[in-house]
């Protein structure tokens, strides 16, 4: 991976608050912005729309290799399900070096970028200028997530929704290609006690201070 623009890595478990970090961040020192979960997502909506089974690896790998990182539409995306779906295709590792070729590209851009994910410290962007480690408990986690269920009218189940992050969790730390892992070099940012505002402060102090040192 040659080193181009400034890189900013952000990897933790699903719901720890790091998508919300990553996009004020990215405001903040003006950085492109890629949310690499989409792309995994993509290739699982392709396969859930037509039919295919998660582990189907040609049509998978077709359609990693059609995922284009400006059309990722959130709208579609962003649902439970595909999130459930995008951590099945996430094991595959032919699928996981057509996306993270393409989430390299995109890191190369000027002016640099923040990218967040799972790996992307780790296999990504190895050689990121900055790299957090973004998590909160798996019961702050599932608490947020049942509140925003909530706020949007909707009811769920607390210990289904925990039940379903700690499964979530085991997937995508206990996979054998790019498991979840803070980088050697990685910052940790605990956001359990913080509310968002906070966990963006706490991550632009870790940022300034690393560059106030170069
Ligand atoms: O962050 P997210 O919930 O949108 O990610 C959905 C799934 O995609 C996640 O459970 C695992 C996979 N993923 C991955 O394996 N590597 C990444 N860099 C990003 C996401």
């Amino acid at each position: 991976t040659d080193k181009a623009g400034f890189t900013i890595a952000i990897d933790g478990p699903a719901g720890a608050g790091k998508g919300t970090v990553a996009r004020r961040l990215a405001d903040h020192y003006r950085l492109n912005l890629l949310d690499t979960g989409l792309t995994y997502r993509a290739v699982a909506h392709a396969l859930l729309r037509l039919g295919l089974p998660l582990d189907n690896v040609s049509a998978a790998e077709t359609a990693a290799r059609q995922v284009d990182l400006a059309k990722l539409d959130r709208s579609v995306l962003t649902a439970h399900a595909v999130g459930e779906a995008a951590s099945k295709v996430a094991v595959i590792p032919s699928v996981r070096r057509i996306l993270v070729e393409k989430q390299r590209e995109f890191a190369k851009a000027p002016p640099g970028a923040v990218l967040d994910g799972r790996d992307i410290g780790t296999v990504v962007c190895p050689d990121a200028d900055i790299k957090l480690y973004v998590t909160a408990s798996a019961e702050v986690r599932a608490q947020r997530r049942l509140a925003e269920i909530e706020s949007i009218g909707g009811t769920a189940d607390f210990d289904d929704i925990l039940a379903d992050i700690l499964r979530r969790d085991e997937r995508d730390m206990g996979r054998a290609d790019s498991p979840l892992k803070p980088a050697a070099d990685a910052h940790l940012l605990d956001t359990s006690e913080m509310a968002i505002e906070a966990a963006f402060l706490a991550a632009k102090a870790i940022i300034d201070d690393v560059l106030a040192k170069r």
